[in-house]
């Protein structure tokens, strides 16, 4: 028996060894753990059972008989984060760069099934080079049947995708299908194809940075929810992620212990200045409503007029949607409307109620808008929040002109609650621009054009430029002092906890994607 124990032993260590210490070196020169260092600093300590660890590929082509490793390039299990169930594959780029082959997809298959059966979340810690190119079809089959699973597992448990080194072909497309995808700064990479590739196919000098390093993923493509300073940072990251989700789409997400006290907040007071014209930052605002320190803040550098994340409210998960008028004033635009869209329909499918806070001039116009389909983009976010059955709280802060009103979270399209603040202004557009219009006739064959422009504007901010005809229809249920948004909010997300929309039977509906 001692015998027989001690080659079962040998072989643990031998898998624990991945692709030898050589390569494990050589990752911690380049600055990134192995795969087993990040299961153990995501996971509470112990709490690692690792499945399939002396699994190995099947392959005779190309020599690779002779080139077996215990595990064949992923860790795959289950453990705990904060006591909470989850799964977990992280791929090892020490054995041929975390490729993907037929028995490495199996693996990884094998904990996404138990996931969705169990209802918990899936981590993908990706480090991989794409498809084992010794391999051939059976390795893209392999990134399939994992694509297809995403698919299915999608709006049923989060899937959250770490990407912690250069990730090529196939290792982009099932983070891509995942709920998050989390990168870290200068070590890691997504691209379909390198930079070889793109400059014997498009003649284009390119680095793997500019390419698709975490800065370009999480400034210009939106590809990349987060940024983390390295490997460490990203699983505490991941932590703070989860720690507002729920386990899967039939629960709740899980409520920290809170004391109610007063709840009035003065600091909201002084943040919206007097001029229309004037920016200032909804993360102001955002903090003066919720919990301490407790936002989390999705595409941070991506489309910075909306601002997307999560926060806590009286100790309950609430997803913030707010308008930012320090950039573009704030406006609507093809970036900002995909990017809201995609979390409203992520807070939609965990039950996480949302809250909209909005300051939005309008949607921004021109060619480059239009041609790059502001009518279809600005649409995705309209549809995302009238299919949304979580509780929808909106405040207006200031602007609410045109249809971004009709398309930030209003009434009409089923918000349960719309506050506004004294400052609010909800119109079809400025005072100045609707008296420009409406009055062109009347304005230009006066004696004294500007004053004539200025009587009209005045005349019209006086109509529309507040809170109340829209109060008096409705629409707004009630106009609120600012430092009591966050009491109000409390109490009201309370009064809709037990909400609950019957849903017209469909296959499912159509998005304009
Ligand atoms: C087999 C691979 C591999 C692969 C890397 N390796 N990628 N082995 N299949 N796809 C091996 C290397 O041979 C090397 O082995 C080790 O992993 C480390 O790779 P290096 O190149 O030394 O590392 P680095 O310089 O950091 O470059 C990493 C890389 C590069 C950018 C990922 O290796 C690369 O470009 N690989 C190929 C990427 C690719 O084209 N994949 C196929 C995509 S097609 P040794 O023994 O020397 O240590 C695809 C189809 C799916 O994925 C499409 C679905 C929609």
């Amino acid at each position: 028996m001692q015998e027989k124990i001690n080659e079962l032993n040998h072989k643990l260590e031998q898998a624990k060894l991945g692709g030898g210490e050589k390569r494990i070196e050589r990752q911690h020169q380049n600055k990134k753990l192995t795969a087993r260092e990040r299961v153990a600093y995501l996971l509470d300590e112990g709490s690692f059972e690792e499945i399939g660890a002396l699994v190995t590929h099947r392959t005779k082509d190309f020599g690779m008989e002779d080139q077996k490793f215990y595990g064949d390039g992923v860790v795959t299990g289950y453990g705990t984060i904060h006591g909470r169930l989850v799964y977990v594959f992280a791929q090892d780029f020490t054995v041929f760069g975390g490729s993907l082959s037929e028995t490495h997809a199996e693996k990884i298959c094998k904990v996404m099934d138990l996931a969705l059966k169990v209802g918990a979340p899936l981590i993908g810690l990706n480090d991989s080079g794409g498809a084992r190119i010794q391999e051939g079809v059976r390795s893209l089959a392999g990134y399939a049947d994992i694509f297809y699973r995403n698919v299915k597992a999608s709006g049923v448990i989060p899937q959250i995708s770490a990407i912690m080194g250069p990730c090529a072909g196939g290792a982009v497309y099932s983070p891509a299908m995942t709920d998050f995808t989390m990168m870290v700064q200068d070590t890691s990479y997504m691209f379909v194809t390198g930079p070889n590739v793109v400059k014997t196919v498009t003649n284009e000098e390119v680095t793997s940075e500019e390419l698709g390093g975490a800065s370009t993923h999480s400034t210009k493509s939106g590809v990349a929810h987060t940024v983390s300073d390295n490997d460490v940072a990203l699983m505490e990251d991941i932590k703070t992620l989860l720690s507002y989700l729920p386990q899967n789409n039939q629960e709740k997400p899980m409520d920290l212990p809170y004391e109610l006290d007063q709840e009035i907040r003065e600091e909201l007071m002084d943040i919206v200045p007097d001029s229309a014209n004037k920016p200032y930052d909804m993360h102001e605002v955002i903090r003066g409503i919720i919990d301490k320190d407790s936002f989390f803040e999705i595409h941070k550098d991506y489309a910075e007029n909306i601002v997307c994340g999560f926060a806590r409210l009286g100790g309950k998960s609430i997803g913030i949607i707010a308008n930012n008028p320090m950039y573009l004033a704030g406006v609507l635009d093809v970036n900002s409307s995909k990017k809201a869209a995609r979390f409203v329909r992520f807070c939609d499918c965990f039950n996480i109620p949302l809250l909209v806070l909005e300051d939005v001039p309008g949607f921004l116009p021109g060619t480059d808008q239009e041609w790059n389909g502001i009518i279809l983009h600005g649409a995705k976010l309209l549809y995302a929040f009238s299919e949304a059955t979580v509780p929808r709280i909106t405040v207006i802060t200031r602007k609410a002109y045109g249809g971004a009103y009709d398309v930030m979270n209003s009434k009409h399209i089923g918000a349960d609650m719309n506050f506004a603040w004294p400052s609010a202004e909800v119109a079809v557009m400025g005072a100045k621009g609707a008296a420009e219009i409406i009055f062109r006739k009347e304005i230009s064959s006066a004696e004294d054009p500007e004053a004539k422009l200025k009587e009209k504007e005045t005349a019209y901010a006086e109509l529309f430029a507040n809170p109340y005809s829209a109060a008096e229809r409705g629409f707004v249920d009630e106009v609120i002092l600012p430092k009591d948004t966050r009491k109000k909010l409390i109490k009201a997300f309370a009064m809709l906890e037990n909400k609950e929309v019957e849903q017209p039977l469909r296959k499912h509906g159509n998005i304009p994607l």
